[in-house]
């Protein structure tokens, strides 16, 4: 069962022991959090987008994709247009799109996966086990996400920023949140192939 703890904080001017002594004493609890740096990140982010920058994401974006999938991604896109009511072929509104995944669409967290860039690309894979369990085990709470590539569009800056070693591969951005189930886009459900087409089952 899911239980919520409601924690109470209130900022404080100064930081050091003295300061965390004299929170003590006023019977609170000195803490530090981490992580304020998103609304930061996401100004930066726009920033580039909107200078042009050119987007350098560790791992190169595909430039093709066969012609089964490519077909899918099509209709996927024009399904989603329709529902959205937005043409997502349009560049304005790719641009928009592009805005939200920097805004974490609005989730009040976000998550950016690192690994060492020494790595193979086999170590990918670790990732995207890790990604999956961070995502099923946020469902389990009722919470929701959204993996994003689009989140390591600018890395080289993105790790300047975050202070995170250049030696590092930026691999995924997840944003995390309750899910408004009121907005449209999340009553949009993708296909899926039948398991005959993509499983042989050999007996
Ligand atoms: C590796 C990976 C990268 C993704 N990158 C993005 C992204 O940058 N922006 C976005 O809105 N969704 C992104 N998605 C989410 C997909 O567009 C899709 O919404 C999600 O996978 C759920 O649909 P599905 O159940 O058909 O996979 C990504 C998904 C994966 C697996």
């Amino acid at each position: 069962m899911v239980q919520t703890v409601r924690i109470e904080a209130v900022s404080r001017e100064r930081a050091g022991k003295g300061a965390a002594r004299a929170t003590r004493k006023d019977g609170r609890v000195p803490a530090v959090i981490y992580g304020a740096k998103k609304e930061a990140l996401t100004s930066m982010l726009i920033g580039l987008l909107e200078s042009g920058a050119e987007p350098q994401p560790d791992l190169p974006v595909p430039v093709s994709w066969p012609p089964v999938i490519g077909a899918r991604i099509d209709s996927l896109m024009k399904k989603r247009s329709e529902a959205t009511g937005k043409d997502l072929n349009d560049p304005e509104v790719r641009k928009k799109s592009k805005i939200a995944n920097f805004r974490f669409y609005g989730a009040p967290h976000g998550m950016l996966l690192f690994q060492d860039a020494s790595l193979t690309p086999w170590s990918i894979f670790d990732m995207g086990l890790f990604a999956q369990n961070i995502m099923l085990a946020a469902h389990a709470y009722g919470l929701g996400t959204v993996p994003q590539a689009f989140l390591t569009d600018y890395a080289p800056e993105v790790k300047q920023f975050l202070n995170i070693p250049e030696t590092k591969r930026m691999v995924l951005g997840i944003s995390i949140g309750y899910p408004d189930m009121e907005s449209p886009v999340n009553a949009f459900r993708t296909d899926r192939v039948e398991t005959s087409e993509i499983v042989k089952v050999m007996s």
